[in-house]
């Protein structure tokens, strides 16, 4: 029997709604045909921007969207992306396929974006290609209020008023795609970048640097020591793959136990991660000032069969479900210091929330996670009293189940429960302590086979129902949560 026992009382910081955000890079279709389509289509869209999309991202109420890269970003000079869209210049997106970028999706359909969706735009400026003033210009562009070369600029392109730009980064990946850079040589460059990324008209920017990639703990040491006073935020990357092997990644969808297994004990490292970052960040910053940023996670499959390489295009099961419940577990659980985290990507990229089709659209098992999950935005993490049986595979194990909890402005509990073990469910004896429980109601996402996925056939082959497998006697919870689920409860 595994144990799980909350103290309602027990509050443990709150768990910022950014945790639930997400990430769109121009890469493949997720830009173009997945949040764009241009005013002329005849797909329903606003302005060029796809409504679908944008009903859909307000459902899982998306916080904070980041754009437009990645890679893509230390790339990307954004007085390409202003003006009438037939005058921009076309460009080639080198990292992503070779494609002809036209730059018709630029800074002010992004922020119209943002504004449809009701998230906050985290835009990502280049340092790998750009220049101190470009960045500078950009931010002059966005958010100056008045008389300036930019503000003028920007009113001539139909926007009078500037927005408010509260999270920027300086830099993507500058140890590998953004400049194979050394920490010591970044650090001087994001302090130096960093100083021209002003604060406009009132406007306050949220300074994030580049942070590492996975277990390189020594960019953080280097990065916090160097330059941690000059920081906001400090971001983290780490995919799952299938394998555990770059050079082969598995498949998203054609796999058996062996690559069930694998998949979530790499996901779990991001638990080991985030620790040992928090850990080192704390040796230079004990208040917890500066936030880490989970700013590009998810599973990373082989494409589909048949795609563009350079597209990054792959399906999404109850497995990739799986990975999205365990890591926002992980990210509930340490809110004291991660602040933000963003899936990648959200439209027809990797571990995607939403695929398209032309005109269709279709929501993944990872998105219907997401809306389960949204409950725990902005509220209390409550502590847990963990005991997870075993699921063993082989010589290996993990834990059978993984789990969060936290306590809503309206004093409503939520817990969200992983089943980890693809054949055997998950008994779970569920002691609330500080308050007294009179109702449970509960949501599973579950399915029958581990690949199981929707397609644009059959687009709700996976997705949540009512559960009812407990019984409440006295506080105690006793529940059945189906093999390889994810489960949402909320308690009152
Ligand atoms: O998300 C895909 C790519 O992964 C991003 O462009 C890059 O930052 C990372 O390597």
């Amino acid at each position: 029997m595994n144990k799980l026992t909350i103290n309602a009382q027990n509050k443990k910081g709150q768990i910022d709604k950014n945790i639930y955000g997400n990430f769109a890079e121009h890469l493949g279709r997720c830009i173009y045909g997945g949040f764009w389509v241009g005013k002329d289509s005849s797909i329903p869209n606003v302005n060029g921007i796809r409504t679908d999309v944008v009903e859909a991202l307000k459902e899982i109420k998306l916080p904070v969207l980041r754009w437009p890269g990645g890679c893509f970003a230390d790339e990307y000079h954004w007085k390409d992306g202003i003006g009438d869209p037939e005058m921009r210049p076309r460009m080639v997106n080198a990292h992503w396929g070779g494609t002809v970028e036209n730059n018709h999706f630029g800074t002010h359909e992004f922020l119209e974006l943002c504004d449809m969706l009701g998230a906050e735009p985290y835009i990502n400026g280049n340092v790998g290609s750009g220049t101190v003033q470009e960045m500078r210009e950009w931010i002059e562009y966005m958010t100056f209020d008045g008389e300036s070369p930019m503000a003028n600029l920007r009113a001539a392109n139909g926007r009078k008023n500037p927005w408010e730009i509260k999270y920027f980064g300086v830099g993507n990946e500058s140890w590998g795609c953004g400049g194979n850079m050394r920490p010591e040589y970044y650090a001087d460059l994001f302090r130096r970048y960093g100083s021209y990324v002003r604060n406009f008209s009132g406007n306050q920017v949220y300074k994030i640097a580049c942070g590492p990639n996975s277990v390189d703990y020594n960019w953080t040491e280097v990065l916090m020591r160097e330059a941690g006073q000059f920081m906001d935020a400090l971001t983290l990357h780490y995919y799952t793959t299938g394998t555990g092997v770059w050079e082969n990644k598995g498949s998203a969808t054609e796999f058996e136990e062996d690559l069930w297994f694998r998949t979530m004990k790499n996901t779990l490292v991001m638990e080991e991660l985030v620790t040992k970052h928090d850990e080192i960040m704390t040796k230079y910053d004990p208040e917890k000032r500066v936030a880490l940023i989970v700013d590009e996670w998810g599973t990373w499959f082989e494409v589909e069969k048949g795609t563009n390489p350079g597209f990054l295009y792959q399906q999404n099961t109850i497995r990739d479900a799986l990975v999205a419940g365990i890591n926002l577990n992980i990210f509930n659980e340490h809110c004291d210091r991660v602040k933000m985290a963003n899936i990648a990507q959200t439209i027809n990229v990797l571990q995607a929330v939403i695929l398209t089709e032309g005109p269709k659209m279709l929501l993944t098992p990872t998105y219907h996670v997401f809306n389960m999950y949204k409950v725990h935005q902005d509220a209390e993490l409550l502590e847990v009293g963990k005991i997870a049986q075993d699921y063993i595979f082989g010589e290996e194990k993990v834990p059978q189940i993984h789990s969060s909890a936290s306590v809503d402005k309206d004093g409503k509990i939520h817990i969200s429960i992983c089943n980890l073990d693809p054949k055997a469910s998950a008994s779970i004896e569920c002691d609330v302590e500080g308050r007294d429980i009179k109702t449970v109601n509960g949501s599973v996402l579950a399915s029958e086979k581990i690949n199981d996925h929707n397609t644009f056939e059959c687009p709700d082959k996976v997705k949540p129902s009512e559960f009812s497998d407990y019984s409440l006697d006295n506080n105690k919870i006793t529940l059945t949560v189906p093999a390889m689920s994810v489960l949402v409860l909320e308690l009152q």
